[in-house]
């Protein structure tokens, strides 16, 4: 909380104290800025301030007269700055979809003249600002670097803040060396640093992932900025947290939003480290969804598995080619005539599909079916009948608006209304009485209609209905332009051609719940059908709920994992599925993943072969395709299934590792798969580095991603790298470099870096069975070390609770740590809770030590303080590795020496 700095009696002197700069004018079309006329201390803490318009003009519309500034150190890390109208409530994202502190209300004087300097004491963020025309700073105390400016100057001149009803646009400046990452969704074409002067729009769209540099199905209007300052690095993010439809525009020295709508609610995250980055974002944002440990398996999906045998021949194809595999998802094949919450009689038969979930369900598998938002105009469904009994729909002119997606008619459910998310929970139930499921896939719902504009039946004409996707629209459409909500005066650059925003969504005029209208709530629709989807589940199964949404919003991540949409089977599609993956890590949606082997068109073989290498490690590792395209289940070609067993073989072996990162994500934001600079943010060479990426902090996926490469040319920084597939391969490099790597098709380069101590399970083809399996610790000191040490973490729960955590007599935690010195490792272990592993009756069995120097280097291990006796102990010598397997049991709590 606050302690107030520094008392100072007068406004005059505040004013100069947080002055840090003098103002610099600029011309601007737009608008003439405004002028800070009064600041006042705030009782919670923070300071408003008033500012009053210079000039009007009416470009987009008349300026807004007067503007409440809130500006707040919420934390030590974090500040937050607030401007809206003055005299009248505006459009902000609700604050209970996503909880945070509420501002004082607009329009009301309150507080007095200040007293203090509105820092908390300590805090790395400053709020600097100038009075007329009113700009803003942020800088870092500790090493005085500016981080945000709205004050232009000759090498980023851009115009003053606006602030009219449906035009907001303000801008800071850069430095030439700042690396950005983050505005998304976008397809990232370019890899994972933004790209000066491409255009970043956020809007969400169902225009497929293949486009490249447009919106897509998510609106994440955060940045990270990364800097080397002096050798040191340094990161922070800005969040502006706003729902309407935006360009960003990033000139490398500058840059600037422009938005139809809503407030400026910008918060500031001083890092420095690009974890602590997304640990104090995540606290803001809430943190990542618990995932239950069979999510982490492998997934089969595909939409045309046209009936229940297709399915079950999947299944059993996969036992058959030994290739893992733990959940299989229907698309919409199993609804009746594409309705939600049904199942087809004839194709999928309900006594039937109980068998066959009954029988995988026994061996540990999983099944999860697709849902859409869009919800059938029919008036003997039941469904239909009961959302119009509870009035749960968002409507035009006084009706439901009337929408196409693959039912034909339907009507949009309004997850706003708290009606909505109560009836859309009891669906849910129903459906989960017809069908045990084990999770949902929520699509579509970004929301994409297949008209745009206002449908109308036409008289006399039907639908088809329930034989199968690809017909155009058959309603009537007009577009609808009536209204400024419908037709802004700012067109942002919408699926890359500046359509219109109502273009293939809900009409921006309708309305949702209390008067919201479409226009400020369309990237909201996503996320809160997440919500109440969570709600849902969460209350029916008593469990972690898993769901699957393609559209997102900032906060998503607390319910959901993502998938990157309808890419396609492409070397391009390939490259930029790491590049949107690693993205989402920052966006606080650490379970993510592509179509492994494209949605469509087919995938070559080869393709299929590399994909299935790079996507066996996606922390979401899903096959899916579409209707049209031929089958694509890793079994088809006997080339694939090779490389599937060594890369999916590698991954469960691998569980025990992601699932502690998936906890790790879920307590501290941290990223299950991160761009290199997380671990080494010292190292530029790597900043923009987007063809290889990390598991945790210490696992390096370095795949093929060009045709008829046979070789990787991977960078590594400094240190001992470890090949996972043969440990006694090592890259040692003093300074970092590029290694040309052989990749022949069937082999992923997978590189374990030093001082780890990495948990490992003996795998299997189910991850239920892969989990019983004994464990081993990979322990790595740094090649030729005769000292050293590694350390490595694992966490290990009844994983369908519905929370993740420590403390409730189901779960273990364990701190490993390893040194090398005077001819002996010694391995400890701190164990937190350990009765729950011990019940488990899980046990090490294998250590390996990496890295030592010859046979003479260690000749003697320790573990928990005792020798391990020599019988117990086969060492393996060669130059580069030491194998010592050794039997290992956890007993009791906190065993350290
Ligand atoms: C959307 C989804 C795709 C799904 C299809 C049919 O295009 O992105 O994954 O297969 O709809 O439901």
């Amino acid at each position: 909380m606050a302690s107030p700095k520094t008392a100072v009696s007068s406004l005059s002197l505040l004013v100069a104290l947080i002055i840090c700069f003098s103002p610099v004018h600029s011309s601007n079309t737009i608008g003439k800025g405004y002028r800070l006329i009064s600041v006042e201390e705030s009782p919670d803490g923070g300071f408003i301030g008033y500012l009053q318009v210079k000039q009007k003009t009416n470009i987009y519309g008349s300026d807004i007269t007067t503007l409440r500034l809130f500006v707040k150190h919420e934390t030590d890390n974090r500040l937050r700055v607030h401007i809206t109208d003055a005299k009248k409530q505006r459009w902000e994202v609700p604050y209970n979809l996503l909880p945070r502190e509420q501002p004082p209300p607009a329009g009301k004087v309150i507080g007095k003249s200040p007293t203090t300097v509105h820092e908390i004491s300590g805090s790395e963020l400053i709020f600097c600002f100038t009075k007329d025309p009113f700009t803003f700073a942020v800088k870092r105390r500790s090493n005085g670097q500016t981080l945000f400016n709205t004050s232009s100057d000759s090498t980023s001149p851009f115009g003053q803040m606006v602030f009219k009803d449906q035009y907001l646009e303000i801008s800071t400046s850069l430095p030439k060396d700042a690396s950005l990452y983050g505005l998304g969704e976008n397809s990232q074409a370019k890899g994972i640093k933004l790209v000066p002067n491409e255009p970043y729009t956020l809007y969400t769209e169902d225009v497929s992932a293949i486009n490249l540099n447009t919106d897509l199905y998510g609106s994440h209007p955060v940045y990270m900025d990364l800097r080397n300052v002096g050798g040191k690095p340094y990161a922070h993010a800005v969040l502006l947290l706003n729902s309407n439809g935006m360009d960003v525009f990033y000139r490398g020295t500058s840059l600037t939003y422009k938005v139809i709508g809503g407030v400026f609610d910008f918060y500031f995250v001083a890092g420095p480290s690009p974890l602590d980055v997304v640990d104090q974002y995540t606290s803001l944002i809430g943190r990542p969804a618990p995932m239950p440990y069979w999510s982490l398996g492998f997934h089969q999906c595909r939409w045309g598995y046209h009936n229940l045998s297709v399915v079950e021949d999947v299944v059993d194809s996969y036992k058959k080619a030994k290739i893992p595999l733990d959940v299989i998802w229907n698309d919409d094949d199993h609804m009746d005539a594409h309705k939600d919450f049904t199942l087809n009689n004839i194709s999928y038969p309900r006594a039937k599909l109980l068998k066959f979930l009954d029988r995988i369900h026994k061996m540990g598998m999983k099944y999860i079916v697709i849902n859409d938002p869009g919800i059938g105009v029919n008036a003997s469904y039941g469904v239909y009948q009961r959302a119009m009994a509870n009035d749960v729909f968002i409507k035009y002119e006084g009706k439901p608006f009337l929408a196409q997606v693959w039912p034909g008619p339907v009507y949009f459910p309004d997850f706003l209304n708290p009606k909505t998310v109560a009836w859309w929970g009891d669906e849910i139930r129903r459906f989960h009485e017809l069908v045990p499921i084990d999770g949902l896939w929520i699509d579509m719902n970004e929301v994409s209609n297949f008209c745009s504009g206002l449908c109308t039946i036409p008289k006399g004409k039907q639908c088809p209905s329930g034989e199968g996707p690809g017909w155009i629209c058959c309603l009537d459409c007009k577009n609808i332009t009536k209204t400024r909500w419908d037709d802004p005066p700012y067109k942002i650059n919408a699926t890359g051609v500046t359509a219109p925003v109502g273009f293939k969504t809900i009409a921006t005029s309708a309305l949702h719940y209390n008067g919201v209208r479409e226009y400020d709530a369309h990237s909201l629709y996503g996320f809160s059908e997440t919500i109440a989807t969570h709600k849902g589940l969460q209350s029916i199964q008593g469990k972690r709920p898993f769901i699957l949404s393609r559209s997102t919003f900032v906060g998503s991540g607390r319910y959901a994992a993502h998938w990157t949409g309808d890419n396609k089977g492409t070397w391009q599609s390939l490259r930029v599925s790491i590049s949107t993956m690693l993205n989402f890590g920052i966006f606080g949606v650490p379970m993510v993943g592509s179509d492994i082997c494209g949605f469509y068109p087919q995938p070559t073989e080869e393709l299929c072969n590399r994909w299935i290498e790079v996507g066996a490690f996606y922390p979401f590792s899903r096959d899916h395709a579409n209707y049209y395209s031929p089958r694509q289940e890793l079994y088809q070609w006997d080339t694939v299934a090779k490389s599937a067993r060594n890369a999916l073989g590698m991954r469960y072996k691998l569980l025990p590792y992601l699932y502690t990162l998936s906890y790790e994500a879920h307590m501290t934001g941290a990223p299950m798969a991160r761009p290199l600079f997380f671990s080494f943010p010292e190292y530029t060479k790597c900043y923009g580095l987007s063809t290889q990426f990390l598991l945790g902090t210490s696992l390096m996926i370095s795949p093929v991603l060009k045709k008829g490469r046979t070789q990787v040319k991977a960078l590594f920084p400094p240190g001992s790298w470890y090949h996972m597939f043969d440990m006694t391969q090592a890259v040692v490099t003093k300074t970092g470099k590029r290694v040309a790597l052989p990749a022949p098709l069937h082999f992923v380069n997978v590189h374990l870096y030093q001082n780890t101590i990495l948990p490992m399970q003996q795998g299997g083809l189910i991850s239920k069975e892969a989990r019983t399996t004994p464990f081993s610790l990979v322990i790595t000191f740094p090649a030729g070390a005769t000292e050293g040490y590694a350390t490595g973490k694992l966490y290990l729960d009844e994983d369908e609770l519905p929370e993740m955590k420590l403390g409730n007599g189901q779960s273990t935690y364990v701190d490993f740590y390893a040194s090398v010195g005077n001819g002996t490792v010694k391995m400890w272990s701190q164990v937190k809770e350990g009765k729950f592993a011990l019940s488990k009756g899980w046990v090490i069995e294998k250590v390996s030590v990496l890295g030592l120097k010859g046979a003479g280097s260690a000749s003697e291990i320790e573990i928990n303080g005792s020798p391990i006796s020599n019988e117990a102990k086969k060492i393996e010598v060669s130059s580069k590795e030491h194998t010592y397997v050794v039997g290992l049991e956890e007993e009791g709590e906190n065993k350290s020496v």
